[in-house]
């Protein structure tokens, strides 16, 4: 297989997790560069605003030069083809994102068909890690150490602070 210089890994990130770090880091292991890009989902109501994720995942990756942080809005493949890339990148962690992923990959190759999605597997450690999870233990007062890199800590406690958890 060709493995072309670079990859989209797009996704809400609200927040990043250590599941989304490992899968960049297996990314960065397959492919050159990797551009994390931001959705901003105007239908969702993200916790994080998407300059909040954008500075969450830039301050990650300040020392790598290989990982550059975007947003996007409208359509993933448009973003992909404006950009220069072929290969979108997604991470599975058990059977039950299968359905999903499967579905979303076959309607941007109809989309698209020059552009290629290709699937990492996140470590075992992260099967169960799940934005909307660490958002909900945390609203309710449970630790999330460990799940997520300690900059989405001290952001999460600024929102709780603030009263912005809900
Ligand atoms: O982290 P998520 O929420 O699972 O990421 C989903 C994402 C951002 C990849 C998907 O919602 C997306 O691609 N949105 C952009 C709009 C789009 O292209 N929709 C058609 C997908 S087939």
């Amino acid at each position: 297989m060709e493995v072309r210089g670079l990859a989209v890994y797009p996704g809400s990130f609200d927040p990043i997790t250590n599941g989304h770090l490992d899968i960049i880091q297996r990314c960065l292991s397959v492919f050159p560069r990797v551009i994390v890009a931001i959705v901003e989902n105007p239908e969702k109501a993200p916790l994080f605003s998407t300059e909040e994720r954008r500075a969450i995942i830039q301050a990650l990756f300040t020392e790598e030069p290989r990982v550059q942080v975007e947003t996007f809005r409208g359509l993933l493949v448009d973003f992909v083809r404006q950009v220069g890339a072929q290969v979108i990148v997604r991470g599975l962690r058990a059977m039950t994102d299968f359905e999903y992923e499967f579905q979303m990959a076959l309607m941007n190759r109809r989309l698209c068909p020059d552009i290629e999605t290709v699937f990492l597997m996140a470590g075992e450690s992260y099967s169960y890690v799940s934005s909307r999870l660490i958002k909900e233990i945390f609203r309710y007062g449970g630790d999330v150490a460990g799940l997520v890199p300690p900059i989405v800590l001290e952001y999460l406690d600024r929102k709780r602070r603030a009263g912005d958890l809900g």
